[in-house]
């Protein structure tokens, strides 16, 4: 069989072990012969395509980023983009995609399978966790240990300076990421894109905590809004309709000192958040979903996701990955209000 792989969207660590082990799987346990689409969906509508052996594979398993690059494009705002992914893989006699991505990524493949019947399989990516029908994404889990390990740091420098750190993470609709990593790095505050913070609120609890322990750290998703605004880089979309979110941590900290007089001051993680080598869980969980999707191609269960669900890969209807995010549990974030002030005690007083 010839199958091709496509690495779509905003790269993660991980994305080289589902390479690595499409590659093992496809050419030593069924002897197909392997191709890979460079940059995301780029590649199938340009005919950007090129062989992948086993030597493609070696070294790659400790490596961040995609060996076939990634993009953001999307084949449905681009003239004649699906008939052209169609006619490329025909023409190249490709008869099964794996595609690796989020909800963008997925969504094009969910709609190529829907409108063309395309041989597509997808396999889910992304640190921001927000992908439906899978207990997990991989690349979160390295995200999360980048995040808490900065959030470990934050406190002994704002411990030493009396300081309001506060720590701005990635997570446009959902906020996972700062919610996780919050957890994990002990947080003051996190505030999420899910949940409108106020100002006013967040600034008494800031309060109390400095009384109680001199100092304090925060961590806020870019998506949060401030008195339900989103702050944008600017106005520039992608081809996916996305904004460019960024500026929240700095237009809290500014907001806080004015209202606690404390000195405070903001960061943003950015993009070393998606950088790097992946953690062992996000190595192991891309090695399964790779090895999973080239069993479903030769299962012919085209339109399928492979998916985490509880502690076995299984598939999933594609459909039910794509057209909502997951977001963060509500009852998980109310719980982690017990460390904010005494944001609890107000909760418990309704
Ligand atoms: O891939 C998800 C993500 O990391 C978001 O959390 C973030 O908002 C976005 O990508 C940034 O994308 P880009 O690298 O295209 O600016």
């Amino acid at each position: 069989m010839r199958l091709a792989i496509l690495t779509g969207g905003g790269d993660c660590p991980g994305l080289n072990n589902v390479i690595r082990a499409v590659l093992f799987q496809a050419i030593k346990k069924y002897e197909d012969e392997v191709f890979g689409y460079l940059y995301g969906w780029k590649g199938p509508i340009n005919n950007l395509i090129m062989p992948l052996a086993l030597s493609d594979a070696e070294g790659i398993f400790n490596q961040g980023g995609t060996i076939i690059k990634s993009s953001r494009t999307n084949p449905y705002k681009t003239e004649g983009g699906p008939q052209k992914v169609i006619d490329n893989l025909k023409l190249n006699k490709i008869e099964a995609l794996i595609a690796v991505g989020g909800e963008d990524t997925c969504g094009v493949a969910y709609k190529l399978f829907k409108d063309f019947k395309a041989p597509i399989i997808c396999v889910p990516k992304t640190i921001d966790n927000d992908l439906n029908a899978t207990d997990q994404t991989f690349g979160f889990d390295t995200a999360l240990s980048i995040v808490c390990d900065a959030v470990d740091r934050l406190h002994t420098t704002a411990k030493s300076h009396d300081r309001v750190l506060v720590l701005e993470v990635m997570g446009r609709h959902a906020g996972w990421i700062a919610t996780m990593g919050g957890i994990a790095g002990a947080a003051d505050y996190i505030l999420i894109p899910e949940e409108a913070f106020d100002i006013n609120k967040v600034a008494e609890a800031i309060k109390l905590r400095k009384k109680e322990a001199g100092y304090a750290v925060i961590v806020i998703a870019e998506g949060a809004k401030f008195s339900d605004e989103e702050i944008l880089k600017g106005q520039e979309k992608d081809a996916f309709g996305h904004v460019k979110l960024g500026g929240i941590g700095d237009r809290l900290a500014k907001a806080l000192e004015e209202k606690t007089d404390f000195e405070t001051r903001a960061m943003s993680l950015g993009h070393i958040q998606r950088g790097g080598s992946p953690t062992a869980f996000d190595r192991v969980l891309g090695t399964r979903y790779g090895l999973k999707a080239v069993d479903l191609v030769h299962q012919k269960k085209f339109g399928r996701m492979v998916s985490l669900q509880g502690n076995k890969i299984v598939d999933v209807d594609v459909k039910d990955a794509v057209g909502t995010l997951k977001t963060v549990d509500k009852e998980l974030y109310n719980q982690t209000k017990v460390f904010f002030g005494d944001e609890i005690k107000t909760m418990t007083r309704v």
